[in-house]
């Protein structure tokens, strides 16, 4: 059970560098703009934190810090969620991504990734 987690936490991690890979290349070089391989990430990290969510294949008892962590890094997902949607939304009509919005996604996938890091 315990490998088997392991394996999903690495999926949340492909995920992750999913995300902000794609990120990275449209903030250094790339038009500043939202790409579908963003919402492939962010999907892949949503789906395999949520089965993280659940307290299986651990060897602690999950406190109050665990159900908290995971509920910030839920809320922090939907608002990028939210922002690519509306970004890409704004990009079909030729209006462009707010440089904004296009850094907060950044920032707040970095965050994401901090908080599963050194929140414990
Ligand atoms: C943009 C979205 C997200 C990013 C970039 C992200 C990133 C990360 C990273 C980098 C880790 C560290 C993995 C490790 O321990 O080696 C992690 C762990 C984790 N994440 Fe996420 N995450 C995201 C969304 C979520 C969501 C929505 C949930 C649950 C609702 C979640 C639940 C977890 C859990 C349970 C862990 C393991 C931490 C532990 O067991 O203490 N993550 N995440």
């Amino acid at each position: 059970m315990q490998t088997v987690r392991e394996i999903v936490v690495f999926i949340h991690l492909l995920g992750f560098a999913t995300l902000f890979g794609a990120w990275l290349a449209q903030a250094f070089g790339g038009k500043r703009q939202f790409t579908t391989l963003m919402n492939v990430g962010l999907a892949i990290a949503g789906i395999a934190g949520l089965a993280l969510a659940a307290p299986w294949g651990i060897t602690f008892t999950p406190g109050m810090s665990f159900y908290m962590k995971i509920t910030v890094k839920f809320v922090v997902l939907i608002i990028i969620g939210a922002l690519l949607g509306i970004g890409m939304a704004r990009q079909k009509r030729g209006a462009g991504v707010p440089a904004g919005m296009f850094w907060a996604v950044g920032a707040l996938t970095l965050l994401n990734a901090i908080l599963g890091f050194f929140w414990h």
